[in-house]
């Protein structure tokens, strides 16, 4: 299964793709997470996207298409993959899917989450992660079993810059102005399926894997 999901910061990409890439047995790709991981190694890469993320704004296109047709291209990604955060623009959307035509291996399906901005600004200064494995949490919604300290490896938990109140608005922005278009462009392609993402996370994973199997 080739996926992508769409959707706004905060709508619950990185949640769902990671169970969603479990159970499909697809590697989950998310640009934010390379990104992240490349500013903590001070690559050239990462030095350079810094000053975009934490702006809220986006990492210029041509950086984002090589970092991300590398891995879609590699071959843990030949068995199927679940994109979270790429592509979030029309030229990204364009250059996958020029990659993905050489490969022969065209995108199944594009889920859209659908989420207020009120409610995704919610849970994003609510988030807490987990500097190790990645994991994420919610202070309300999906609190740690110990309070800042990460189920899976004890690890103390962090909060995301970009989860500053004035950073999320003008990520929110942002998405609204850059990312939403490509509801549209993948509309055209017959692709695309939107499922309510104002929900609980498991009634959310629910709609996902129905539009997954053409029942969205
Ligand atoms: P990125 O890391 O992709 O951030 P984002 O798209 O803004 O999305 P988030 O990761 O904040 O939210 P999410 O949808 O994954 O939600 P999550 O599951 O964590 O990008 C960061 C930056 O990198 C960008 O701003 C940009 O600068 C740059 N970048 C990345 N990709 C790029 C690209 N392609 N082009 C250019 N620049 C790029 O959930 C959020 C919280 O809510 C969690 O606490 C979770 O527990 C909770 N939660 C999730 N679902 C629910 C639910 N249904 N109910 C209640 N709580 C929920
Ligand atoms: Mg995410």
């Amino acid at each position: 299964m080739r996926l992508v999901l769409l959707g706004p910061p905060g709508a619950g990409k990185g949640t769902q793709s990671s169970r969603l890439a479990g159970e499909l047995k697809a590697v989950h790709l998310s640009s934010g997470d390379i990104l992240r991981a490349e500013r903590k190694s001070q690559t050239d890469l990462g030095k350079l996207a810094q000053g975009y993320m934490d702006a809220g704004s986006l990492v210029p296109d041509d950086l984002i298409l090589r970092m991300m047709i590398g891995r879609i291209s590699g071959p843990d990604a030949s068995g199927g993959f679940v994109l979270d955060g790429f592509p979030r623009t029309i030229p990204q959307a364009k250059g996958l899917d020029e990659r993905l035509a050489k490969l022969g291996h065209p995108i199944d399906r594009v889920v859209n989450i659908e989420a207020d901005d009120a409610v995704v600004a919610r849970r994003l200064t609510g988030r807490w992660s987990c500097p190790k494995d990645g994991r994420v949490f919610h202070e309300s919604y999906s609190p740690p079993k110990r309070k800042g300290v990460c189920d899976l490896c004890g690890t103390a938990l962090v909060r995301r810059k970009d989860d500053e109140p004035q950073v999320v608005s003008q990520r929110l922005t942002t998405y609204h102005a850059e990312t939403r278009p490509l509801v549209e462009y993948y509309r055209g392609r017959g692709v695309l399926t939107s499922i309510d993402g104002n929900a609980e996370i498991d009634d959310v994973y629910a709609r996902i894997v129905a539009a997954c199997r053409g029942n969205g």
